[in-house]
């Protein structure tokens, strides 16, 4: 159930919003922040934040690929599978993410950290291959700098979960 303080937010949003089918994305994203994912419980509460049927929600959600409408690990990569990054290596880096993280494109890590998918062009073809690791795009990717990335971001997240963990314990 959306708390309070966030329903407030979105309600807000979607009243500045000059259509509430505009707001969707947003209401969408922000629902997604809260629960990890857009559950159907959260499509639902999407659609009567928003004055729209679950169908129709439920449309918009399966258009934009960076709304999840399954399970995902604590950090989505997406890399680029459109041309530009195509034509620059974007399937042997895809490979090579795959096999750093032991999964396939649209598994998630035993760990729950990392989920991987393909996704098209990121807007950043200028510097492909792209990918992207939560909101921040990494361009001119190599074997070399995507394996640090994950490194970094496994100790960052880990020490996050510590973190969150000995809050909860306190
Ligand atoms: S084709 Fe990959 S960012 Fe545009």
């Amino acid at each position: 159930m959306i708390p309070s303080e966030l329903k407030h937010e979105l309600q807000r949003r979607i009243a500045s919003a000059i259509t509430n089918r505009e707001a969707a994305v947003d209401v969408m994203k922000a629902l997604q922040a809260h629960y990890g994912w857009l559950s159907d419980e959260a499509v639902l509460e999407a659609a009567g934040l928003l004055g729209l049927s679950p169908l129709q929600v439920e449309e918009l959600a399966t258009f934009y690929e960076m709304i999840y409408r399954r399970p995902v690990g604590q950090q989505v990569i997406h890399v680029c599978d459109s041309i530009s990054c195509w034509a620059m290596g974007g399937a042997s880096l895809m490979d090579c993410v795959a096999e750093l993280l032991g999964i396939r494109p649209g598994e998630t890590t035993a760990d729950g950290l990392f989920t991987l998918l393909p996704c098209c062009c990121l807007g950043n073809c200028g510097q492909a291959p792209t990918l992207m690791i939560g909101d921040r795009i990494h361009g001119k990717v190599t074997a070399e700098s995507v394996a640090a990335f994950l490194a970094e971001l496994r100790q960052s997240t880990a020490l996050i979960n510590l973190v969150v963990t000995t809050e909860n314990l306190i």
